[in-house]
């Protein structure tokens, strides 16, 4: 098996840096046909003197006879719909589950079983669920033997997993800042709004610590990012977020932030929080790119509490006057309320152009996860979850109650203590608990 073959993409963090080049890359080579262009491909079929569609054809056959089935338990436009356009722009087929109701799990399936029979139907399997850890356990019903029984490697794709990651919406969101503003590295990206539920914030903060980016958190105090994102930021990345609170309020200056309670999340550095006027005057000219998300109402476990905070920032055209001038507007979308429609009309918005590259990025990772492109051989370490050899404790179960371990029957977590910090670390879910401890686990 070589590159990406067969591989599965649980988490940003099982694609090395020069894995991700190499899917930007061959994104490259399929963004111009897409919009209409020419393909690098298709030019070298004009040189031979081909008059129309080399390309178009050339393309379309990179996944023919080939299977995707994607199987989404929770909502999805775009996620669902790239993965399926790009896999009909391949040449391939597209099998789907797009409601879980129609789907054996409604008569009580274990995901595993659900998975296992699936994948004798399908070459690949794009997930989404809304357990964390569902992807991973997806991965792993596709074990040895039944790699053999199939005679061939199915690779799962995480198509978001509960508050936990979403990998491909991150490969879209960095390849749209690549595009927009040249580079990643060095760059001052703010992340706001639900950081703490937002799948797509988490995967995208590893990445882009990973690629040399400087984060800057802005979120109400009760919806930062998880303790256990921000440690793993530390402890694997040496990223330390910038935090500060009440970004919708940043175009109303009057509003002062309430300082972060200390104490809470170990191995954070405390950051001295400022107020608004300051905080636009510091830092908000220095912005290269604001990536938004929506209140994710539906991980809330009181809907009042969302409630609470929803239209808590927003950004309008007030705001967009107090930052740069080629400062980058992300959202993965939807949105719901907090991105002024009349924002849409500024060309720093560029969330309609990322959301456009989820099909190209797609078909990249498509034909290389099904062996039917190769990418250069990346120079640099394998990818760090591979990498790393782990023990596992099995004798803990999950404190995390949307983990996939508490609630697919027969199923246990599986741990890994996290040095000398006292903390466990489930393999699913990411969520760190007290080791032996009674205590309740960390969100
Ligand atoms: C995101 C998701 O599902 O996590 N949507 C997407 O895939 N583009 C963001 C969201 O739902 O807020």
């Amino acid at each position: 098996m070589s590159g990406l073959a067969g591989r599965h993409l649980i988490s940003i963090s099982d694609l090395s840096n020069g894995e991700i080049q190499g899917i930007f890359r061959l994104t490259d080579r399929f963004v111009p046909g897409l919009q209409g262009g020419p393909l690098s491909i298709v030019r070298r079929g004009r040189r031979r003197g081909a008059k129309k569609g080399p390309a178009a054809a050339a393309i379309g056959r990179v996944c023919a006879g080939q299977i995707l089935a994607t199987v989404f338990f929770e909502p999805s436009t775009r996620t669902r719909l790239s993965f399926e356009s790009a896999m009909h722009r391949l040449g391939g087929r597209v099998i789907s589950v797009a409601d879980p109701q129609t789907s054996s799990a409604a008569k009580g399936e274990r995901l595993g079983d659900t998975i296992r029979v699936i994948a004798s139907y399908a070459d690949a399997i794009v997930l989404r669920h809304p357990k964390e850890g569902a992807a991973l356990l997806a991965a792993e019903s596709l074990d040895e033997q039944r790699v053999a029984e199939l005679g061939r490697r199915v690779p799962i794709v995480n198509g978001g997993d509960g508050a936990h990651e979403h990998p491909t919406q991150t490969l879209c969101d960095l390849y749209t800042i690549k595009k927009e503003q040249g580079k990643i590295e060095g760059l001052n990206v703010a992340l706001c709004g639900d950081l703490l539920h937002a799948r797509t914030v988490h995967s995208l903060a590893y990445g882009l610590a990973r690629f040399g980016a400087n984060l800057k958190c802005i979120s109400p105090a009760s919806l930062r990012l998880p303790g256990y994102v921000a440690r793993r930021l530390e402890r694997e990345y040496g990223c330390v977020p910038e935090e500060y609170e009440s970004f919708g309020d940043l175009a109303a200056p009057d509003m002062g932030h309430v300082p972060r309670p200390r104490g809470r999340g170990r191995g954070r550095a405390a950051k001295r929080l400022v107020d608004d006027e300051q905080f636009l005057e510091a830092v908000g000219r220095s912005l290269d790119a604001i990536y938004v998300t929506r209140i994710q109402a539906e991980r809330f476990a009181d809907a009042a509490e969302a409630e609470a905070v929803s239209g808590s920032y927003v950004i309008d055209p007030g705001l967009l006057r107090r930052i740069g001038k080629r400062t980058t507007l992300l959202h993965p979308l939807p949105r719901v309320n907090e991105v002024d429609y009349a924002v849409d009309l500024d060309a720093r918005a560029a969330y309609f152009r990322q959301a456009s590259y989820g099909v190209p990025i797609r078909m990249a990772l498509l034909a290389l996860l099904l062996g039917r492109r190769r990418m250069r051989r990346a120079k640099e370490e394998a990818a760090r979850g591979a990498a790393r050899e782990r023990e596992w404790i099995t004798s803990v179960e999950c404190c995390n109650d949307t983990c996939i371990t508490n609630s697919e029957p027969g199923m246990h977590s599986r741990m890994e203590r996290l040095g000398d910090t006292g903390l466990l670390r489930c393999a699913y879910c990411d969520r760190e608990q007290e080791d032996g401890g009674a205590s309740g686990g960390d969100r």
